[in-house]
């Protein structure tokens, strides 16, 4: 067959050039999308979804949001970047900003998460050798189980899951793993090891399945970290910035991590921007020269990242995601209840997924394919770890939306 009886559509034309010319490095849904708002996306044809995904929870604020694209708009006509060899107007300003918004001493901005959660473990190691006084080299970070942090080495180094780290090797040492959600497991790890410099946790595990640890957990491991002399690090790239219905999900335990990775949802899914919150104690350890990005702070970024924040404030997204959270699953569970196909709601906020039975004609493409038919019924979300389907809504979801995105779920599952 020739290339052009292939085309026959803008969308297989589109995906036809990806698969020829780009990396085969994921396995995207069959819809290929060319405009945002909101909580909707458009795709080539003209047609309308609910977008239940929002880029892995980074367009919180919803697509395009008017005040971040004005921010961006009018940024990018004066100046996007200087680096970090010049000061800018921008990057005080939004540095001030982030501190107090999430009540640290100091920021480090970077780009994207996986920078984030890797400038948290830099400055744990040098936290571990300048203050706690661990030997040089010696230092050992703790991570959990089913953890993701991201794609670089670093990251994947402490991952359980072959499919990142498969053909990868060597990775990097100093590495411990306990189970998630096993807090006599982290004391254990704890106790049998001084070198153990910090604990990077998500207070969620996302792409694990949304896998919602017991209550208390946060506050055993803050309890644990503050005995042990271990650095508590809160990986909310993902669930940080309103998505579980709290400004972070530490703040739904009440508790202040040591150091606080974020990144996603801090420019509204604009361009890419993170940043790591931490006391003077541990941020002054890095000194000039010794860690940077070309665009880590650049002024756009920045200007992003304010008009980000101050929208999920003043529109009250982290209220709306807890109320609108509430209904999604309250409406899913009474689906659950009606078919066996659900086995398991859960998630907090925005943040949730349920956990679906295969069915013999699909098997191990149960979930693949009912992603296929929401699809097909103009709502847009992943599986994620074979049998998990995530929904993740925009933030700015109403509850008419949220009805109709429900009705939409519930026909698909009922005609599946
Ligand atoms: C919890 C968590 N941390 C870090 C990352 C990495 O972020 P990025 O893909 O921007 O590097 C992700 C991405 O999904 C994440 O979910």
């Amino acid at each position: 067959m020739t290339t052009t009886t292939l085309i026959t559509s803008l969308a297989e034309q589109a995906i036809q050039l990806e698969d020829q010319y780009g990396a085969h490095n994921y396995h995207p849904l069959p819809v290929v999308l060319t405009r945002g708002e909101g909580v909707f996306v458009w795709d080539v044809d003209g047609r309308r979804y609910y977008d239940f995904l929002s880029a892995y929870s980074a367009v919180s604020q919803g697509h395009c949001h008017p005040r971040i694209i004005k921010a961006l708009i009018e940024q990018a006509g004066r100046l996007t970047l200087t680096s970090r060899a010049f000061h800018n107007d921008q990057l005080g300003k939004a540095e001030k900003y982030l501190c107090e918004y999430f009540g640290f001493d100091k920021v480090l901005m970077m780009n994207s998460g996986v920078e984030a959660g890797e400038t948290a473990l830099k400055l744990t190691r040098k936290w571990a050798y300048k203050v706690k006084g661990i030997a040089q080299d010696q230092a050992k970070t703790v991570y959990a189980t089913g953890n993701f942090w991201g794609r670089t080495l670093a990251a994947i180094s402490s991952s359980t899951d072959p499919s990142s780290t498969n053909d990868y090797g060597p990775l990097l040492p100093g590495y411990v793993l306990v189970p998630y959600d096993d807090l006599a497991a982290l004391e254990a790890t704890f106790a049998a090891d001084p070198n153990i410099a910090g604990f990077m946790v998500e207070p969620i595990q996302g792409e694990a399945g949304v896998l919602v640890p017991s209550d208390g957990y946060l506050r055993g491991v803050r309890a644990l970290c503050t005995q042990y002399n271990v650095l508590f690090i809160a990986d909310e790239v993902q669930t940080g910035i309103g998505r579980t219905g709290r400004r972070l999900a530490c703040d739904h335990e009440d508790v202040k991590p040591d150091i606080l990775v974020l990144g996603k949802a801090l420019s509204g899914g604009v361009m890419p921007v993170s940043a790591v919150l931490a006391s003077d104690e541990i941020m002054l350890t890095i000194r000039p020269g010794e860690h940077g990005s070309t665009f880590g702070g650049n002024p756009l970024g920045c200007a992003v990242a304010v008009a980000a924040l101050d929208v999920v404030r003043d529109e009250r997204l982290a209220e709306n995601a807890e109320a609108m959270g509430q209904l999604f699953r309250s409406r899913l569970n009474a689906l659950a209840a009606e078919t066996d196909l659900i086995r398991q709601v859960r998630g907090k906020g925005l943040l949730n997924a349920i956990v679906i039975s295969e069915r013999p004609e699909f098997g191990e493409e149960t979930a693949w394919e009912l992603c296929l038919r929401f699809r097909d019924n103009g709502l847009l979300c992943k599986p994620t770890h074979g049998d998990k389907i995530r929904f993740a809504p925009p933030l700015v979801i109403t509850e008419a939306q949220m009805n109709e995105a429900c009705d939409i779920i519930e026909q698909t599952i009922r005609a599946f």
